[in-house]
């Protein structure tokens, strides 16, 4: 029997196009494709831990607009419980303005809304919500009092706290502290060691990695995309190979892995065996277009590159 899982989160709505490759700065470009779906980092890893089999809870706080109705609705659809996802009056939902590349590489321009208005004392409210989960899923696009009361109050409740540390800032150790399993990629991973923004090799994740749990991370799992990720727990780095796929959006992966991560840990796996299963599903996801429309079902992922 797996335990509950309580996303603490974002949700925007994504408007995306699809073009040859992302503009540089002045630059029109005619694009190949546009569409729109729920999205948000928050969200998506609820939607993706639900399709994966997840029982979720998702706590976060939309518009009183349309855009806030669809993305509950496509929450509700997917399985997972959304009472504790209120509609803030007179405010607008979070919007996400996405550029999807040929190569699958984007990039992101989010506009907060509602989800700037998800308030520390909204955590102390909504904690009993928290009872009985055994994992809790965050991210960094609500402010960052809230995150770090949400960490607070999830381990008050005896949950296994994921932060997802994007989108990339400088985290107090106080933060870190609270957290069980950090997941930054690897642009997160230099920010968060006080680096500029760079791909790494993993040769250069183990030492961040260490840095890291010296500051409070219990475990850090390094997102190397095609590369798989880098695992640290208590003994030495280990690197899991991802399955090698052809993408074509890459919009959402690090949510697909942490959603499945959380399915994993939830269902009793450790820490290793559930970054495997990540791994897998977040190949699948990049395969597809979409933040929400990528996520593989259960079958699918259980059926992949076993
Ligand atoms: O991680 C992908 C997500 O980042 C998008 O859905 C967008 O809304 C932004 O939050």
């Amino acid at each position: 029997m797996s335990t509950p899982i309580v996303v603490i989160g974002s949700l925007n709505y994504d408007l995306v196009a699809c073009a040859p490759r992302i503009p540089v700065v002045g630059e029109t470009l005619v694009g190949e494709r546009f569409f729109e779906e729920p999205g948000g980092k928050g969200a998506n890893q609820a939607y993706a831990a639900a399709r994966l089999g997840g029982r979720v809870r998702m706590l976060g706080r939309v518009g009183d607009d349309i855009y806030g109705r669809r993305m509950r609705d496509n929450l509700a659809q997917a399985g997972c419980e959304v009472s504790g996802l209120l509609a803030i009056p007179q405010c607008t939902s979070g919007i996400a303005l996405i550029f999807v590349a040929e190569t699958g590489a984007n990039s992101i321009v989010i506009v907060p809304g509602a989800n700037d208005r998800f308030l520390p004392g909204d955590i102390a409210r909504q904690e009993p919500e928290l009872a009985g989960a055994g994992v809790a899923l965050l991210q960094l696009e609500n402010p960052l009092p809230t995150v770090e009361a949400a960490a607070r109050a999830a381990r008050r409740a005896g949950a296994r706290v994921v932060l997802d540390p994007a989108p990339a800032q400088p985290l107090p150790d106080s933060l870190l502290e609270q957290v069980d399993v950090l997941t930054p990629n690897e642009t997160e991973a230099a920010i968060l060691d006080g680096r500029p923004p760079s791909r790494l090799a993993p040769e250069d994740a183990a030492p961040i990695a260490r840095r890291l749990r010296q500051r409070g991370a219990r475990a850090v799992v390094v997102k190397l995309g095609e590369q798989g990720c880098l695992l640290l727990e208590d003994g030495a780095p280990e690197l899991l190979a991802a399955p090698a796929v052809q993408a074509v959006d890459t919009t959402a992966a690090g949510d697909v892995f942490n959603a499945a991560l959380a399915v994993g840990l939830s269902e009793g796996l450790d820490l290793a065996a559930a970054c495997r299963f990540a791994n897998r599903a977040a190949a699948l996801s990049v395969t597809r277009y979409g933040a929400q429309a990528c996520a593989p079902e259960r079958l699918e992922v259980e059926s992949f590159h076993r």
